[in-house]
């Protein structure tokens, strides 16, 4: 199945890469940097294999968590109206940090994502993607969530406690020189970030699949490692390059 929601560096185009390398006879698979989770939902499912689904932004995980557990209460407070007036106003109280259970930041959150240019939450987009079309396929990605354990987690810290020699982690960091487009409340990821996850990836008893922009300082944290190279077209609303080079890095 596709992601629910767009996302910026969504795996959406790479998925058809990363997809087949994933190995079947892992007994967990642990997605780092889930983002809007086009591998997870683009993936078959395992029996037996347990599934970990994690994100740093905690807005992005809560409404994870409220589709998991409280999907019909969510279908009924979203508010399918489409205006540029009920944009900015959920926009600013969802900034302001105005009080609101889990289930209305959740639906809000969604609201902006369908609604906003490029999905960054910030700008009405002319032709958003209307929120009511979705609203009737929640539940399929409430069954899809069933069984995956939920975290909200940083990478390095996930990653120690579900290593073991059969797990196969899916990494997929900010971009190197990406990172502002992430939600700074949660994450500022940086250089020393980028190393740190290197380390940590050096020392993991499991399989780990990882996916970057082809850059210097890439190509020389993961010289030793598997890569292959790939094209994909640009989805970053600042840069002006038709095509975008990835490598896909694996430790086995
Ligand atoms: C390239 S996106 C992931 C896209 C995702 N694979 C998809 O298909 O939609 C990078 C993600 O890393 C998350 N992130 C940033 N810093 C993190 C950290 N320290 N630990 C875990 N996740 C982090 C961001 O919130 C963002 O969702």
């Amino acid at each position: 199945m596709r992601s629910f929601i767009g996302w910026i560096g969504g795996k959406s185009q790479l998925k058809k890469y990363i997809i087949p390398l994933l190995p079947s006879e892992c007994t967990r698979y642990i997605e780092v940097c889930g983002g809007a989770g086009w591998i997870l939902f683009g993936k078959e499912q395992i029996k037996g294999q347990m599934e970990v689904f994690n994100d740093i932004d905690g807005d992005l995980i809560n409404l994870y968590q409220q589709i998991k557990y409280h999907c019909s209460e969510l279908q009924n407070e979203m508010d399918w109206l489409q205006s540029r007036e009920l944009f900015t106003d959920f926009r600013n109280n969802f900034n302001a940090n105005t009080p609101m259970t889990d289930i209305q930041r959740a639906a809000r959150y969604l609201y902006l994502i369908r609604c906003s240019f490029g999905c960054n939450r910030h700008s009405f987009a002319t032709t958003p993607s209307k929120p009511y079309n979705l609203i009737d396929l929640l539940p399929l990605y409430q069954e899809r969530l069933r069984d995956v354990i939920i975290e909200n987690r940083d990478c390095e810290d996930l990653i120690n406690t579900y290593d073991r020699p059969d797990a196969i982690f899916y990494v997929d960091p900010p971009y190197v020189g990406s990172e502002q487009y992430y939600n700074r409340k949660y994450s500022s990821f940086g250089e020393a970030d980028h190393i740190r996850l290197n380390e940590c990836l050096k020392r993991i008893k499991g399989k780990f699949i990882l996916s970057y922009n082809d850059c210097e300082l890439v190509r020389e944290l993961y010289y030793d490692f598997n890569m292959i190279g790939v094209d994909r077209n640009n989805s970053l609303p600042s840069k002006p390059l038709p095509k975008y080079k990835e490598l896909i890095i694996t430790n086995y």
